[in-house]
């Protein structure tokens, strides 16, 4: 009996092994499910206007963060959570795989603040990479639109978007050095 039951559990055993497919995140599912992101967030993610943050080139595992934090509410904005709520973790997993192998955009930043900026960033490099490209967790700053960078360090700032090391980092920042350094990642 016991050596049945031993017999069958391997079966079952081997039998999962067969058939949990390898996932792959699917790029043009992603492409399929973008149409419903396009007006905000433009076409190829390269968005026109600064409300709504460029999703070109970001990195994959910083958007899926994102979106399963709209979704459980951790970052709070109502437009994303409603837009997230209705994302599975297969959309979720595609949309990222699409958006962050779309070619990266420059929204251009004021190029007097930016020198300023510049001349602050160096301690922003170590997370967010050396060209601000940034690195799975660690969100890409090049090329954001500075409007909605200097909202999203205030938002930081005030504790309304929780994150440990960059509610401290933009604490210690002021007013002038959020604008300036908004300006020079927009600019890169
Ligand atoms: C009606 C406009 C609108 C639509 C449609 C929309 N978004 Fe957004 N999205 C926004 C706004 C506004 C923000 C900025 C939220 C904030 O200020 O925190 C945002 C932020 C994001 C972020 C965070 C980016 C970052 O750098 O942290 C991600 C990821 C995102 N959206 C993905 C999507 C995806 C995927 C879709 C389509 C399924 C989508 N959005 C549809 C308006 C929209
Ligand atoms: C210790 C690592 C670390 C350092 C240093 C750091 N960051 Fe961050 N930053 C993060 C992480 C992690 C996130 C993503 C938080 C999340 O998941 O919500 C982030 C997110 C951000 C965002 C939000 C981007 C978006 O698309 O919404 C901005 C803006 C930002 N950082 C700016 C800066 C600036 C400017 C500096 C330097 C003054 C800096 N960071 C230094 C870790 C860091």
């Amino acid at each position: 009996m016991n050596s049945l039951k031993y017999f069958l559990s391997v079966c079952l055993l081997m039998a999962g092994f067969w058939v949990v497919p390898v996932f792959a995140a699917d790029v043009a599912a992603g492409e399929q499910k973008a149409a419903i992101c396009m007006g905000c967030h433009g076409p190829k993610g390269k968005s026109s206007n600064a409300q709504w943050p460029n999703l070109a080139a970001q990195q994959s595992t910083y958007l899926i963060n994102q979106l399963n934090a709209f979704k459980t509410g951790a970052r709070s904005n109502p437009t994303m959570q409603s837009m997230a709520a209705n994302l599975s973790n297969d959309d979720i997993e595609n949309l990222a795989a699409y958006f962050s192998s779309q070619p990266s955009v420059s929204a251009g930043g004021d190029p007097a603040l930016a020198k300023t900026g510049e001349s602050k960033a160096a301690m922003c490099f170590g997370c967010h990479g050396s060209s601000a490209e940034g690195n799975g967790q660690f969100p890409r700053l090049a090329g954001q639109h500075p409007e909605y960078l200097r909202k999203q360090l205030n938002s930081f700032k005030e504790g309304v978007r929780k994150n440990e090391h960059m509610q401290a980092i933009a604490g210690s920042l002021s007013e002038d050095d959020i604008k300036a350094l908004a300006a020079y990642f927009g600019s890169l």
